[in-house]
């Protein structure tokens, strides 16, 4: 909404939210999220046409475009729990605008939500008192964290699905006069409402299946001597494969991938598509298997035992420039760690406190240390799990002096100059490539 607000200055935005700690933060300049670029764009906007808000009910009333960007997390009771969609807020939303519109709205579904979910919300839109038209849009998000204001400047696409009716095509070009006015026309798609629901899945979906593949490549290196650094090159270089997400990692993370994939599933389920559903869940199942995978090589490789070890851990959050921590794949790592008995030493640029909440059940062996020299000290092994930029600028052989001896390092990201930490004496363990040790 800040990009739409600074490439739209005739246009007044106003962002709502139930939260007024949240609504203090956006009107601060403490934004309640780290992400680059986007204070300066606050800034710019803020007060002229963009406002942060908790009058929703007003808001509601004023507004000629709504767009529902409520979180819809996996339902976690009842009927398709772990993996269906968790509604309610959406429908409250629905509720809520329906309370308050006097005027004609459009409703644009912003949110990532299951396939024929707009029929809901037009369903509760729709009922009773119909004196107050609604037009629901989907428009999908594909802007992805840390990269946001760039993707949404520039986006590769901006995806809209409308009713094929005369009303449904209207509120369409009502939005496409919004995107027009910083996105090329070309780069604007139509599509009917299911087509728009379906794709914002599936494109995960596509992504995070990318990831699972190489990991299982990344598997097959280690144990063959390939590299999958190189594999990923020459296979991405294929123009029908494209390079991009062929990075193998310590499995993927955030709020994003596991939730729709898993509604995906969910989907495939209910109309009894038993074998779709299975291949888009071991997508998911090998991202487990992934992460287990890492704590294990660094269980082998430290003889089998961390009871008493201190490893520090460099980058909690679930990808860089970020401080989101959900569904970061240094959760699940950490706490396997620490039921080995290791003692930890967390750090991060951005997101420390996030990982105290994260971790917080956990009453020792875990410490949170902005400084990585600091959180280096008297340590036997470091587990890099987040690509943060800053990391490859370190004085490793500075660290490697504060370290136990026998000194690893286990790049989860292959982020390091492998050869150049070797020679400083570490035991290098990349992933998805031989490790280079002294032992
Ligand atoms: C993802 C999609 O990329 C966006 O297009 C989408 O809009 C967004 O979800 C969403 O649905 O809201 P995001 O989760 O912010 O965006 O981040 P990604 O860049 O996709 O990274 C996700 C995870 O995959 C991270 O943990 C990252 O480290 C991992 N990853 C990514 C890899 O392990 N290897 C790769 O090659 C790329």
């Amino acid at each position: 909404m800040t990009i739409m607000a600074t490439k739209c200055p005739d246009y007044k935005v106003t962002v709502v939210d139930i939260s007024e700690e949240r609504i203090n933060a956006w009107n601060s300049d403490k934004l309640p999220i780290f992400e680059p670029g986007l204070l300066e764009r606050v800034l710019k906007a803020r007060g002229k046409n963009l406002f942060f808000s908790t009058e929703i009910d007003r808001c509601i009333d004023e507004a000629d475009i709504i767009f529902v960007s409520v979180n819809t997390p996996t339902k976690m009771f009842g009927e398709g729990a772990g993996k269906a969609v968790d509604l309610q807020f959406i429908e409250q939303t629905a509720r809520r605008i329906k309370e308050n519109a006097k005027s004609n709205k459009i409703v644009v579904e912003k949110s990532t939500i299951p396939v024929r979910a707009a029929e809901t919300l037009a369903k509760i839109l729709h009922s009773g008192n119909n004196s107050v038209q609604f037009e629901i849009l989907s428009n999908p998000e594909f802007m992805a964290e840390g990269t946001g204001v760039r993707d949404m400047e520039a986006p590769d696409r901006i995806l809209i699905g409308s009713m094929d009716t005369p009303s449904g095509l209207a509120a369409r070009n009502i939005l496409m006069d919004v995107y027009l006015h910083w996105v090329p026309k070309e780069r604007l798609i139509t599509t009917n409402l299911w087509s728009s629901e379906l794709s914002k899945l599936v494109s995960n979906a596509f992504l995070a299946q990318r990831i699972s593949s190489i990991n299982t490549i990344a598997s097959i290196c280690e144990v063959t001597g390939a590299d999958v650094t190189e594999v990923s090159r020459a296979v991405g270089m294929d123009s029908r494969i494209g390079a991009k997400f062929l990075n193998a990692g310590p499995g993927f993370g955030g709020s994003c991938f596991r939730k729709d994939i898993l509604n995906l599933v969910y989907l495939c389920e209910y109309y009894q598509l038993n074998e779709i559903a299975a291949f888009w869940e071991q997508v998911v199942t090998l991202n487990d298997y992934q992460v287990e995978r890492y704590v294990k090589r660094i269980l082998q490789a430290m003889f089998n035992t961390l009871v008493g070890k201190k490893l520090a851990v460099f980058g909690f959050a679930f990808k860089p420039d970020t401080g989101d921590t959900r569904d970061a794949p240094a959760i699940y790592i950490c706490k396997r760690l620490l039921e080995e008995k290791a003692f930890l030493n967390i750090t991060d640029p951005h997101a420390l406190n996030n990982a105290r909440k994260d971790l917080q059940d956990i009453e020792e062996g875990v410490d949170f240390i902005e400084d990585p020299y600091q959180a280096v000290e008297g340590a036997h092994g470091i587990a890099l799990i987040t690509e943060w930029a800053s990391y490859k600028k370190l004085d490793y052989q500075k660290i490697f002096d504060k370290m136990e001896k026998p000194a690893f390092i286990f790049d989860g990201r292959n982020h390091l100059d492998h050869k150049a930490l070797y020679e400083i004496g570490f035991n290098v363990y990349p992933i998805g490539k031989p490790a280079l040790k002294h032992l």
